[in-house]
């Protein structure tokens, strides 16, 4: 029987949980069309065309992460971050529980000072990669900067919420200004998700 087993176990691309005009005017329809319909659809490509007819092909998206390395390892951490990054925006600015806001006020003083080192630490990672809200066993909140396509997973810790700083993410928009868009940004993000997922957290 000649099914190709991609098409019935491949990665999919994960559909974009809003409309592409949603995040406006702090990420463009045409960013969004860009970031999700091309470049996160062509890690999906990738990572099928990778791990086809090799034993990756019967492992989940979480298994290929924590386990593969080199090309495999880039697209399948591409794709999982990027599902995670869309997932973590919202349309309208979701507020954070009184619970996670309570965590954050612990580690970092206030949402201001969280907001600042994010902003801090996407200006100062080096090329392209992801500034990750994560947190470690003992659910203290950290603030991770990650080249490429790192992922916490593999750090050992739990991630919250991952910020695109790869160039794809806002050069349409903001041209060179990473910190601007990361700080328009911050009013789309989806408190009450990173909030459930630090809840959810083991
Ligand atoms: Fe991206």
């Amino acid at each position: 029987m000649n099914t190709s087993t991609k098409d019935r176990t491949g990665i999919m691309l994960a559909p974009l949980p809003y409309p592409e005009d949603a995040l406006e005017p702090q990420i463009s329809a045409e960013t969004l069309r860009y970031h999700h319909g091309k470049h996160h659809q062509t890690y999906v490509n990738n990572l099928n065309m990778l791990i086809a007819e090799t034993p990756y092909a019967h492992y989940s998206l979480d298994e290929i992460v924590m386990r593969s390395e080199g090309s495999i390892f880039n697209n399948a951490a591409q794709v999982w971050n990027h599902t995670f990054y869309f997932e973590s925006l919202s349309p309208k600015q979701e507020a954070p529980s009184g619970e996670f806001l309570d965590v954050v006020l612990r580690d970092f003083g206030s949402m201001e000072n969280l907001k600042s080192e994010m902003l801090r630490t996407a200006v100062s990672l080096f090329g392209s990669g992801w500034v990750w809200l994560a947190c470690d066993k003992h659910h203290k909140l950290v603030v991770m900067p990650l080249q490429n396509a790192g992922n916490p997973l593999t750090h050992g810790m739990t991630p919250l919420l991952a910020i695109d700083v790869w160039e794809h993410a806002y050069y349409i928009d903001y041209r060179n200004r990473r910190a601007d868009s990361v700080s328009a940004l911050w009013d789309k993000i989806n408190w009450r998700i990173v909030g459930e997922r630090f809840r959810q957290a083991e």
